[in-house]
């Protein structure tokens, strides 16, 4: 068998950066329940012109510069920001980077798992023919009501992976471990733009998977976790990472003081820390930070856990291909973050109330955003986009 896996891999956030200092100000609370009860510094706010396409589409474009698009048969688009009930986001994903109409553009969901998803059903499509490349795309804008718990952990950011055989970055290890459960701690009817959330649930049923995942994982053969070099968590907030650890470690009967945690988790959380909870994507955002921070993983197993609301968790391990780091967006993605605009709590207030038409009315957007790709207006209840060749890439 060949090895299939992650061939390149990119990352888009949104245009501004809301300090959680003054977050907490505004609510009332002490900045330190954000930046250390929770693990937060900032959180990215996108532009009116920006949504989980543009994002998307900006993360990928880094890929599409460096491979033949002719390889690509299918876009896979994991996102829980879906912005309409039928038409796939891939569709106009596909489209901005054009892509050639012999693809498939599929969208995905399951809360924050679907970019783990994406991830599997991808390497499935690559077995069943080794010459096909996937483009998975996870990307999400998280977003809570005014004043709630959950607004702190609000954020945005797409990643782009590139799936195929004999992949330069990290191949996906045969051996995952499941869990799923009907669950209410967090969901999003149709009907209403943020979330339903019971927080302190979520948290439980999120430690519950982590311990499911790994027996399910244990069950069928996979590795020990001494084998690992590195972790990866589904990260709605950095502190989470080390809530989700130490009930690994504890189950495995290991030590769990702070400096063990930090060790194990400080380079996978730096880019977290900094745009919030990315929904689909947060895993594997925190997948480059660790990739972007730590030394040399080459030939080492990093083990992955996906958490999604609802709940489906899946744990699994990457194996570093040798000479990955060549493939590494190391400054690209941190001037990524880096160039986010601070954003006044006014500011992001506007940018809350700021609404499309629903009603088929038109409504061509000022530019906003500085990214490669843009929403450039609302007619007749579409979408148009456009590329910005004259922005940043
Ligand atoms: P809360 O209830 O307001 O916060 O919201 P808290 O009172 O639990 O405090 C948070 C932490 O800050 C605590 O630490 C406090 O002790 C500490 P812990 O006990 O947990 O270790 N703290 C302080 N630390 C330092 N200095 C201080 C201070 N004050 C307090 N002064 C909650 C927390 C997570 C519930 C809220 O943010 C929330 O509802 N978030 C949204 C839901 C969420 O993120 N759930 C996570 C698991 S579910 C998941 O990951 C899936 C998700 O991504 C969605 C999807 O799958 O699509 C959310």
């Amino acid at each position: 068998m060949f090895p299939i896996g992650i061939h390149d891999i990119a990352l888009a956030t949104g245009h501004y950066a809301l300090d959680l200092e003054e977050l907490a100000e505004r609510h009332g609370v002490d900045p330190g329940k954000y930046t250390v009860g929770l693990g937060q510094s900032t959180q990215t706010v996108p532009a009116t012109d920006e949504d989980i396409v543009t994002m998307a589409a900006a993360a990928a474009k880094q890929i599409m510069a460096e491979h033949d698009a002719g390889d690509i048969r299918t876009v896979l688009l994991a996102t829980e920001t879906g912005i309409d009930q039928s038409k796939a986001a891939a569709i106009y994903v596909q489209d901005l980077l054009g892509l050639p109409s012999s693809t498939r553009a599929v969208e995905l969901k399951q809360a924050c798992y679907g970019g783990t998803s994406a991830l599997h059903f991808a390497a499935g499509l690559v077995h069943r023919n080794p010459g096909h490349k996937v483009l998975v795309l996870a990307s999400d804008i998280a977003k809570y009501d005014l004043g709630s718990a959950g607004e702190a952990t609000q954020g945005a950011a797409a990643v782009a992976m590139l799936v195929s055989a004999d992949p330069a970055v990290a191949v996906l290890e045969p051996v995952s471990g499941l869990y799923t459960a009907n669950v209410q701690d967090f969901w999003r009817p149709n009907y209403r733009s943020t979330p339903m959330v019971d927080g302190k649930l979520s948290v439980s049923l999120y430690l519950e998977a982590v311990e499911q995942v790994w027996k399910d994982y244990e069950a069928r053969g996979g590795r020990a976790i001494q084998d690992f070099a590195a972790f990866c968590y589904h990260q709605p907030f950095t502190r989470m990472a080390y809530k989700a650890h130490a009930r690994l470690l504890e189950i495995h009967g290991i030590d769990t003081d702070n400096a063990r945690l930090d060790a194990d988790l400080a380079a996978t959380t730096v880019y977290n820390r900094l745009v919030g909870n990315s929904y689909t994507a947060s895993l594997y955002v925190g997948l480059m930070s660790l990739l972007d921070h730590a030394e040399d993983l080459s030939g080492r197993s990093v083990g992955m856990l996906s958490y999604g609301s609802g709940c489906v968790a899946e744990f699994f391990g990457l194996s570093m291909v040798p000479g990955y780091r060549r493939r590494l967006r190391t400054s690209a993605n941190q001037s990524a973050i880096a160039r986010r605009e601070p954003i006044s709590y006014e500011r992001y207030r506007e940018i809350r109330e700021f609404e499309l038409p629903e009603d088929g009315s038109s409504k061509v957007l000022a530019v906003d955003g500085a990214g490669p790709f843009r929403l450039r207006a609302v007619a007749e209840h579409s979408r148009m986009y456009e590329a910005c060749h004259l922005i940043q890439a």
